[in-house]
């Protein structure tokens, strides 16, 4: 039997009262819809259809990860008539087990799916629905049952009686049907109703009256089955599973000094060791060796970072590659490109940017390096800065090994430094210097003797005498 998977996600979101489409907003760093191709690719379906409309120009591109296909629904006329968009599709893959998702659940779990998906493949029912029971039901669709328990029908918020509102089980937007047997209660389906909508919902009241009732499942963790409707529920879902994925860090063995304030995204990776301070940020596919340390307010994106190194306050680190033992900031920036080696120290308001520097190089103050290699050993004064840019086009400064930048120097690029050379603070340079050679260029300087005296008494010399 073939296993198909469909996920809802045509609709704007009004409620999000957002420009973005609601499966577009970001849950710890990832779009909402992502989150869902995520949980319900570990099913392992033999197909995936998105159905989309609202921003799908945004939304396709995230699917052939997933190796979903688009299915555009337009204009989008409810829940129902997304799923209508897809009969063509389904009626291709002949007798198929569908599972049917919104795109805005996005911390469903997904080894509950799998139970339910294996309960409903061992039924004969011609559909099911996951139910979850919820102290404030505000907002879903709320589940009727008959006397004998069977489910009669399921009714929106909107078109519900006070007292069907004061069911608390609830529809959690997740159902499996057999296809194409359910088709033909599809294509009846009517828009009669308060938001003028084919409601999907509809279905059990059809299915019910054919004497096909759908199974309920009751599905645990209410939370996980939660929609993002609104920018609340949005920073609850996020909050959720930011404390879930802290967790399972600190079960592996990473230390998180304040597990309320720490941000690791779902690719973080880390080895057991690992130290985080309050207000610590991993972010992408950041990943930290053993024994890593970070300190409160970096931010760390796409950047690898070797065991036992130290990366103080106010680090912004992104896509770098960070060796063993380095010591890094606090206030250091590095960005794209930029690759240290072991041992390397990057101290206050240095930034990098496609720069390579060897092991145990030293930039420790106020540098800019950009376009860079600095060799092993080598020691960049505060202040230096590679002048990379031309106004048109950039341009690369090699520093060769244990170089010694004096303090305050612009290395005008392209231009090198040889091995073991020193450039002598407030250094311009605009040639290549030699290996083993000394650069300076400075102004010879001059004292002017009794300058500060002489300035003094021509000052008081020109000020007049105040009149009255
Ligand atoms: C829906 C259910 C409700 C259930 C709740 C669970 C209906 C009518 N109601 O309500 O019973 O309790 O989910 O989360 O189904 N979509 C389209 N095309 C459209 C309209 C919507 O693809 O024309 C998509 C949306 O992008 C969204 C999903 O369908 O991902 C659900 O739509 P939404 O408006 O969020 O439904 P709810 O009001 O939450
Ligand atoms: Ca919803």
């Amino acid at each position: 039997m073939i296993k198909a998977v469909v996920i809802l996600a045509a609709g704007q979101g009004t409620r999000m009262k957002s420009p973005l489409a609601k499966v577009l907003h970001p849950l710890l760093g990832r779009p909402v819809i992502v989150h869902v191709l995520e949980s319900l690719g570990a099913l392992t379906a033999d197909r995936t259809f998105v159905v989309v409309g609202h921003q799908r120009r945004r939304v396709e591109p995230l699917l052939t990860a997933f190796g979903a296909q688009a299915i555009v629904q337009e204009p989008q006329l409810g829940t129902g008539h997304a799923v209508m968009s897809c009969l063509d599709a389904l009626t291709a893959l002949g007798d198929a087990e569908v599972l049917l998702a919104s795109a805005d659940v996005p911390l469903l779990p997904v080894e509950s799916l799998g139970r339910f998906w294996e309960r409903f493949s061992a039924g004969s029912s011609k559909a099911a629905l996951v139910s979850v029971t919820l102290q404030d039901p505000t907002g879903y669709g709320r589940l009727v049952r008959d006397g004998a328990g069977k489910l009669a029908r399921v009714v929106e918020e909107r078109d519900a009686t006070e007292a069907e509102r004061a069911v608390s089980e609830v529809n959690a937007g997740v159902y499996f049907f057999r296809s194409p047997e359910v088709f033909r209660w599809l294509k009846g389906l009517g828009r009669q109703n308060a938001q003028g909508e084919y409601y999907l919902t509809d279905l059990f009241a059809a299915l019910y009256a054919a004497g096909n009732p759908a199974d309920v499942f009751s599905a645990g963790e209410p939370e996980r089955w939660l929609g993002a409707n609104t920018q609340a529920e949005l920073a609850q879902a996020t909050a959720r599973l930011r404390r879930d994925v802290v967790e399972r860090w600190m079960a592996a063995g990473v230390t998180v000094m304040d597990p309320a304030t720490t941000w690791i995204e779902t690719s973080v990776r880390m080895e057991p060791g690992v130290v985080l301070h309050p207000g610590v940020r991993l972010c992408g596919t950041t990943g930290l060796g053993a024994g890593v340390e970070v300190r409160s307010y970096s931010v760390l994106t796409d950047t690898a970072v070797g065991p036992g190194t130290l990366i103080k306050e106010h680090c912004v680190l992104e896509m770098t590659r960070v060796g063993a033992d380095c010591i890094i900031g606090p206030f250091a920036r590095t960005r794209e490109g930029t690759v240290l080696e072991e041992r390397v120290h990057l101290g206050n308001f240095v930034e990098t940017k496609k720069a390579v520097l060897g092991k145990g190089a030293k930039a420790n103050h106020l540098s800019y390096l950009g376009d860079a290699s600095v060799g092993g050993g080598s020691n960049i004064g505060a202040g230096t800065i590679t002048c990379n840019y031309d106004g048109k086009l950039k341009h690369r400064t090699v520093l060769g090994e244990g170089v010694f930048i004096g303090s305050d120097t612009q290395l005008v690029a392209p231009v090198s430094v040889g091995d073991g050379a020193y450039v002598g603070a407030g250094t311009t340079v605009t040639r290549d210097v030699p290996a083993g050679a000394l650069a300076v260029s400075r102004a010879p300087q001059k004292n002017v003797e009794g300058w500060v005296e002489r300035k003094r008494k021509r000052g008081e010399a020109s000020k007049a005498p105040s009149g009255s």
